[in-house]
Formats: structure tokens, C-alpha cells, sequence
């Protein structure tokens, strides 16, 4: 029984045969994996070298998707649109046993297990490689949960935005001494340190590193630990100073405002005439009638489209018009775009060319 299965090794050795071990990856999002897939021929393996590799995505429910082909020495990518773009074999000569492939841009969606199948006939093989797409911690905000007082109980919290779990955390002390209160040690690993009967020899800055198998992230947390008097002061301090600066502020206002109006009642006549003028207006519609007019002669009139356009209108109006407009009231754009707005909506084939002359109707 051992000669027959030497001799069935020996068969076997002789035919085509994936040299790369199924194995695991693990990559980070957005990074590149390399998926290996080295193979050797037999002299028997005469027929044409095919190259496929399949994705099944880890939820079962999907069937097997074919990602990238290699066949009568062409390669076809196209197959799978979530990996658009993102799988090429990494050598340039596949015949020579490399049928090893990258995929870029790692996205989570790309998690599953990959298969490569390599077929000279009569010789075929296959190999597994499981991808897992891991996301780096970040984002990692440090923050004190309670108040920083003497004899107080408050919790420093260690928060990362995004990242694949396992998380490990590490605290560390980086002022003074650099060494951690002794009551927190058993909790330098853990995302929250509860600190109880608070003493100001806490006070310092502390960091915490987050990690996990695929990259890590730190944040840095200042604490003062101060009295509870000296804190009741500072914040009592500190709204006093607020409310007097905000009355401050509002006797300043009070008098401009007083000022500006002594000097609007002066000059009133000159000011309403140019306030009822509407150039801002008018500027700022300029992109969306763009879109309004194109809109339009495309022959679709949405109410908003047909806002736009009016207002267009409005801007195209001849110079002689536009100097004009101000001081004729029955051009404001309001007024305007009332009644082109219905005829607009009535006779929609028309509006087309009667943006191409710029006048008005
Ligand atoms: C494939 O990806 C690896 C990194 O994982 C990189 O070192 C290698 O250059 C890439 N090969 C090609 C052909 O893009
Ligand atoms: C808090 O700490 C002080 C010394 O720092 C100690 O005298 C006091 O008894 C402690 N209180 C509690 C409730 O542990």
C-alpha cells in the first residue's frame, strides 16, 4: 500500500499542480493585496493554458463569480462590477506558472474566498485564498467623562470613530514621571479608565493607542485635576466675564445702529432707490439659470427649470434693457417671472428660440 501511494504521489507530481499553500490574507482597506498562485506543467500538459479565478463572497447566498479569465492567451477582466478596474495578474508572462493576481483598492465587499483554477489538459488544479479587508482604526477622540476635581469620581474615555474589531487599547502617562497612577493599571488596556477619589497628582497628559491587526491610531487627553472651590470660581469667573462682554457688545451695537440710522434718514431718498435695486439677486441666479435654460431646451419644464429660466431671461435682456430695468418698477424679477412663467409652461416648444434671439416677450 505504501509503493501504491508513492506511485500515486509520483502521478500526481508529474501532472499540473498549484505550488502556492491555501492560505489567509488579511489587508486594510484601501491597500492592495497580492493573491498568490505559482504552478508548474507536466510535459503531458498539452492542451491551451486557461487561468480563471472565482469569488464566492462569504454569505452563501451568492453563487461563485468569475473575476478575471485567462484564455487563448487573452485576459478578460470585465466580469465582476464591484472589482471594475481592481484585479490584474501580476505577471506579464502567465505561461511561465505565475497566475498570481493583485486586487487594489481594498473595499470591504471584497472579503470572501478567492479560487484560482488552472487548466492544461489533462492537467487542471485550484487553490483557495481567503481575503479578509480589515479597516485601520481613526478618528480617535480622548475625553474626560465627569468633572476634573479633587476627591471626584470621572471616567477618561478613549473613542475610535471607525475600525475592525479586535480593538486593543494602551494608555499612557506622557508628562512628569510617566508612569501611571497606580490605582489605573489595571485598566491601561481597556477603552475607559474609571477614576475614582480624583487626586491632583493625576493631572498630566495621557495618550491612548488604539490598534488593530492592521494599522493603529493615537489620541492625546490633557488633564486638571483641580479643587472643587478653584473650578466653582473659574466658571463663575468666566460667566461674569461673558455677560459683561455681551452687554458690552450690545451698547455698541445700540449706538451704531443709532448712528447708522441718523445717517440713513439724511441721505433716505438717495438709499431706497438704490436698495430696491436688485443686482445681487440677479448674480446669483446666474449659475442656476445656466441649468435652467439648458433644461429647457431639452424640453423638460419643471417648475423650478422654468423659474430659472425666467430669470435668465432677465439677464439676457439687451444692455440698454438692463440699464433701464432699475428704474422702471415693472421690471423687477419677481413681476417678471409671474407672467413669463405661465406662458413659458403653455407654449414649452417656443422657449428654445426665444432664448437664441435674448429679447423679451
Ligand atoms: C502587487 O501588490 C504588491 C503589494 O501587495 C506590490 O508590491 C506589487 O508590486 C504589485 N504588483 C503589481 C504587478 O502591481
Ligand atoms: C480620597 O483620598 C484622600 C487622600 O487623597 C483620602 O483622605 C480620602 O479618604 C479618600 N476618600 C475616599 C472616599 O476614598
Amino acid at each position: 500500500s505504501a509503493t501504491l501511494k508513492l506511485l500515486i504521489f509520483l502521478y500526481f507530481a508529474r501532472s499540473l499542480s498549484i505550488t502556492t499553500p491555501e492560505q489567509r490574507i488579511e489587508k486594510a482597506k484601501g491597500e492592495t493585496a497580492y493573491l498568490p498562485c505559482k504552478f508548474t506543467l507536466s510535459p503531458e500538459d498539452q492542451g491551451p493554458l486557461d487561468i480563471e479565478w472565482l469569488l464566492s463572497p462569504p454569505d452563501n447566498q451568492q453563487v461563485d463569480q468569475v473575476i478575471i479569465l485567462y484564455s487563448g492567451d487573452k485576459i478578460y477582466d470585465d466580469y465582476y462590477q464591484d472589482l471594475k478596474g481592481r484585479v490584474h495578474f501580476t505577471s506579464s508572462d502567465l505561461k511561465s506558472g505565475d497566475a498570481s493576481i493583485n486586487v487594489t483598492n481594498l473595499q470591504l465587499s471584497d472579503i470572501g474566498t478567492y479560487q484560482c483554477k488552472v487548466k492544461k489538459a489533462p492537467g487542471v488544479a485550484n487553490k483557495k485564498v481567503l481575503l479578509t479587508v480589515l479597516v485601520k482604526p481613526s478618528g480617535t477622540r480622548c475625553f474626560v467623562d465627569g468633572s476634573e476635581e479633587i476627591g471626584n469620581d470621572f471616567k477618561l474615555k478613549c473613542e475610535p470613530k471607525e475600525g475592525s474589531l479586535p480593538l486593543r487599547y494602551e494608555w499612557q502617562k506622557l508628562s512628569d514621571s510617566q508612569q501611571m497612577p497606580t490605582p489605573w493599571l489595571a485598566e491601561m488596556t481597556s477603552p475607559v479608565i474609571s477614576v475614582k477619589n480624583a487626586t491632583s497628582e493625576y493631572s498630566g497628559t495621557y495618550s491612548c493607542t488604539v490598534q488593530n491587526r492592521v494599522g493603529s491610531d493615537q489620541c492625546l487627553l490633557r488633564l486638571d485635576v483641580v479643587p472643587p472651590s478653584n473650578r466653582a470660581g473659574t466658571i463663575a469667573g468666566a460667566i461674569i466675564g461673558t455677560l459683561l462682554a455681551l452687554v458690552f457688545i450690545c451698547v455698541i451695537l445700540f449706538c451704531c445702529h443709532k448712528k447708522r440710522r441718523e445717517k440713513k434718514y439724511e441721505k433716505e431718498v438717495h438709499h431706497d432707490i438704490r436698495e430696491d435695486v436688485p443686482p445681487p439677486k440677479s448674480r446669483t441666479s446666474t449659475a442656476r439659470s445656466y441649468i435652467g435654460s439648458n433644461h429647457s431646451s431639452l424640453g423638460s419644464m419643471s417648475p423650478s427649470n422654468m423659474e430659472g429660466y425666467a430669470k435668465t431671461q432677465y439677464n439676457q435682456v439687451p444692455s440698454e434693457d438692463l440699464e433701464r430695468a432699475p428704474q422702471s418698477p415693472t421690471l423687477a424679477p419677481a413681476k417678471v417671472a409671474a407672467p413669463n412663467l405661465s406662458r413659458m409652461g403653455a407654449v414649452p416648444v417656443m422657449i428654445p428660440a426665444q432664448s437664441k434671439d435674448g429679447s423679451i416677450v
